[in-house]
């Protein structure tokens, strides 16, 4: 008797009410796009579509905007702090009482397992809410002036990583500033943005303040260059990030860009190694590695290198790949085809330059886009795989001998979000700490994320911080 297995926990879709068909959320309504294009959003568990989404142009794009403007002038720019307050309070309550609701259809739309959208996507996205309603009244004490003031008409474009969360990063401050908003989710994941406009609805959201347009990079490209935005911001690519700062350089529009990340994970050899295993473990395989701030370069310490790649190994073997419905599940899908083969691209980059792979043994679904846990040792700093976003589970293991070589290595990237320390010595993790180049830094953990908390990067990771009080800046004029 050595060989328990789990049984399935199944979260029932029932409570899923999902349309067929969704129009463009403008002015407080749903309504139909002016082209009638359509495109579908599938899961990528079983490659089953879920719903038919509307493919915003430029005149709905146009709609959008005045809708946002006209409520930002009668109504949003007028209202105080604290009647503004009322709205985000309701929508934070509201996102409580319809989280399983929201998580089920989160992990629909996107594969990512019921165990994180419940515990982390959901639950983080009504903290920002509650967090920011907190500040609404009280910006004049926030160190931004005595009369701070809202940029107007915000654009913001968000990624498929984290489809609910990035809408309230980027939502929640917005509203509490007292900006309107023009929204576009992505592609692949479009449904919980539809969703938050129901909960819009229900909070009795003053119609225009928040407009949902869906669609794909043109659509979002058309909503940046719209002559009537007075602040951008985005969270994607870095590719698409250069795209958006060159075109808004010409009218000085302000903007923000939280882009990719290439974190290292530093365990030295004084380091607790069980507990940095788990750590290692959350850094980079949270979320299918779908994470901007993924640990994904991991530096150890020479000498620990093989007793440490034994228990990491020996760990992904207990990692559970399947249905992003069971509660059991600890990976599920890869996002899109699209992102599938982006992973399979530089993996193979990884082999043909010489780095040895090994994958956790799991067993791949029929159906549905998949990807093994996965580990290259061997790995220099030449290697692709190392210097490039795979953005999903894989992780690059280098070695160092001296905590000079590990910071040097650390950073030597074009990004700079996120970095990791695992030590039992507190000055190491401050010398570390000071010497790094990294928006965030975590000591024996990873990943974790609070509204409170400021978070952006370095270099190509980004312009700008989100959460905190540094986020709210990015949404008052002139303030920094
Ligand atoms: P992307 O940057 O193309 O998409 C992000 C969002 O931007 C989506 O809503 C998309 O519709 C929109 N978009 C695309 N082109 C645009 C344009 N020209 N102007 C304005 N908006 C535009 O990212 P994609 O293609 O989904 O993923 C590609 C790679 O980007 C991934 O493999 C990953 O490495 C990285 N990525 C990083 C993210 C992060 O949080 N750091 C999030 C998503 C992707
Ligand atoms: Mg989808």
């Amino acid at each position: 008797m050595s060989d328990f297995e789990y049984a399935p926990a199944l979260e029932s879709k029932a409570i899923a009410n999902i349309s067929k068909d969704y129009g463009l959320f403008i002015n407080g309504k749903f309504i139909a796009s002016h082209n009638k294009k359509r495109f579908e959003t599938i899961n990528p568990a079983n490659e089953e579509v879920l719903a038919k989404i509307s493919l915003a142009d430029e005149v709905d794009i146009d709609k959008a905007v005045k809708a946002a403007r006209a409520a930002y002038v009668k109504v949003w720019s007028k209202m105080s702090g604290k009647e503004r307050a009322k709205y985000l309070f309701r929508i934070a309550r509201l996102l409580q009482e319809r989280s399983r609701e929201f998580a089920v259809v989160e992990s629909l739309d996107n594969g990512k397992p019921i165990r994180e959208t419940r515990d982390i996507d959901i639950p983080l996205s009504a903290a920002h809410f509650f967090y920011h309603a907190g500040w609404a009244d009280k910006l004049e004490f926030a160190g931004f002036g005595d009369k701070p003031k809202a940029h107007g008409v915000v654009a913001q474009i968000i990624p498929w990583n984290f489809p609910l969360l990035m809408l309230a990063w980027k939502i929640a401050p917005a509203l509490a500033t007292g900006n309107t908003v023009v929204l576009k989710p992505a592609e692949t994941t479009p449904l919980t943005a539809l969703l938050f406009a129901e909960v819009c609805q229900q909070a009795d959201l003053p119609p225009g303040v928040v407009n949902i347009i869906t669609g794909d990079g043109s659509t979002g490209a058309a909503l940046t260059k719209h002559p009537d935005i007075d602040k951008v911001a985005f969270t994607g690519s870095t590719e698409v990030g250069k795209l958006i700062a060159r075109s808004l350089a010409v009218s000085n529009t302000p903007v923000t860009l939280e882009l990719g990340g290439k974190g290292a994970n530093i365990v030295f050899e004084d380091a607790p190694l069980d507990q940095a295993v788990e750590g290692i473990i959350n850094g980079i395989f949270f979320n299918q590695g779908h994470v901007c701030c993924a640990g994904s370069r991991l530096l150890l310490q020479e000498n620990i290198h093989d007793e440490f790649l034994s228990k990491l190994q020996k760990r992904m073997s207990k990692i559970r790949l399947g249905d992003p419905l069971d509660k059991n599940t600890d990976i599920g899908a890869i996002n899109s085809a699209a992102q599938l083969a982006k992973i399979h691209e530089l993996s193979s980059s990884g082999q043909a330059e010489g780095a040895d792979i090994w994958s956790a043994p799991c067993q791949i679904p029929n159906k549905g886009f998949w990807f093994a846990p996965t580990i290259f040792t061997g790995v220099t700093q030449a290697h692709r795989i190392a210097r490039e976003e795979i953005f999903g589970p894989v992780l690059s293991v280098l070695t160092f001998r001296t905590p000079q070589e590990a910071i040097e290595k650390a950073n030597n990237t074009p990004f700079g979000l996120s970095a990791g320390v695992w030590s039992d010595k507190g000055s190491r993790i401050l010398w570390a700490g000071n010497h790094l180049k990294a928006g965030v830094i975590w000591a024996n953990t990873f990943n974790k994320f609070d509204p409170a908390s400021p978070f952006g990067g370095y270099k190509e990771s980004g312009w700008g911080r989100e959460g905190g009080r540094h986020g709210l800046g990015a949404y008052i004029k002139g303030a920094k």
